[in-house]
């Protein structure tokens, strides 16, 4: 059968974008065919579809690092079809084709059914970033973490890890501090249950410590932010890192760790097992639901949309999810 792809590709040294017809033999191999409902556009999304991204590991590739559907064709007897199920990570939508299409096919490994009170849609608006945001909340948990702890920093707070760990953070009643770029979204953030707006934390200070600030932090955007928000976090404290939104580099000194006894969590939400997988969807369906986010409407493009979505991502434009139906025309 014949169905719509965004597809990239590699000329020279340039990357062309266009939305056009694949078949399911243009597939990658996998025992479960998906009817894609929805993707989500992330960050990572934008480095796939540009030149010198360092994210696309194939091409022709249709980016779209996460899906979710209904199985339409399964060869595993676990997953029937008819069954809405989640994919993303693994090498989906930088090594074989993801989820910026109506259609794509993936091993039954990578396949985490919906757990019960979650839409395809809602999936979406959770997505990878939302995903990241549940598994930096847990990992700061696990550390000793809890609501009296103390403020706890969110770095890059509109985008989607950042604006997702803001509501389920709130919503678990930490004393939550946004930091954005945007101060016309501190409203918003408010609205998610943000209870301080500050700046980025963008500027070095050039000293080694702070003053004790941050309990915790949810950090997306590493570079010298990260650098920064070690130096103010509490004694015995955590900060958990996923992202490079500000810069891959990490620059600082050995001061945090051993005077402060500051723990560098790193997330990593590509390579988790399957019973991982389904142990965080549970978790999100349930007490870590960001039922503030999943409330409003996402903005939603089709593929055509899907240049002018990909360029403001990588210009750190985003505000919450911006959700892909690969059906819709426009
Ligand atoms: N480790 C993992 O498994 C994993 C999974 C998902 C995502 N990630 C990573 O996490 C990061 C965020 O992903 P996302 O999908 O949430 O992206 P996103 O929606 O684009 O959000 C990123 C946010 O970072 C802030 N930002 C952008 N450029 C910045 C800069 N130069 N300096 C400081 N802040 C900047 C912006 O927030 P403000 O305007 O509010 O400051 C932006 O909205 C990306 O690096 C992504 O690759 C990692």
């Amino acid at each position: 059968m014949r169905f719509r792809a965004f597809v990239v590709d590699k000329t020279g040294d340039d990357v062309g974008r266009t939305v056009t017809e694949l078949e399911d033999a243009d597939l990658p191999d996998g025992e479960v065919l998906i009817d894609v409902a929805y993707s989500g556009v992330n960050y990572k999304d934008g480095l796939a579809s540009v030149a010198n991204g360092q994210v696309a590991r194939t091409y022709p590739l249709v980016p779209g690092v996460d899906l979710a559907g209904t199985v339409i064709d399964s060869n595993e007897p676990t997953i029937g079809t008819g069954t809405h199920v989640v994919v993303h990570g693994h090498d989906v939508g930088v090594a074989r084709h993801g989820g910026f299409a109506e259609r794509a096919r993936v091993p039954a490994e990578w396949v985490v059914p919906l757990p019960q009170g979650l839409t395809p849609l809602q999936a979406m608006i959770v997505g990878t970033a939302g995903y990241t945001a549940a598994l930096s909340v847990m990992a700061l948990e696990t550390a000793g973490l809890r609501h009296d702890s103390g403020p706890v920093v969110v770095t890059g707070a509109t985008g989607g890890v950042g604006s997702t760990a803001v509501t389920i953070l709130a919503a678990r009643g930490y004393h939550v501090v946004a930091s954005t770029g945007k101060a016309n979204q501190a409203d918003w953030l408010v609205t998610l249950g943000a209870a301080e707006v500050i700046d980025r934390i963008s500027e070095d200070s050039g000293r080694p410590l702070l003053s004790e600030r941050w309990a915790g932090a949810v950090d997306c955007v590493g570079g010298v932010t990260l650098a920064e928000v070690l130096k103010a976090v509490s004694s015995g404290g955590s900060v958990a890192a996923s992202g490079l939104t500000g810069g891959a580099k990490l620059s600082t000194t050995v001061l945090p760790f051993i005077l402060r006894g500051v723990n560098l969590l790193g997330i990593d939400s590509v390579q988790n097992t399957l019973a991982e997988r389904i142990e965080v969807w549970n978790r999100i369906a349930g007490d870590l639901r960001p039922e503030k986010l999943l409330a409003a409407d996402p903005v939603v493009v089709g593929l055509d949309g899907l240049p002018d979505a990909l360029d403001n991502v990588l210009a750190g434009g985003m505000v919450g999810r911006t959700v892909v139906d690969p059906k819709l025309r426009i």
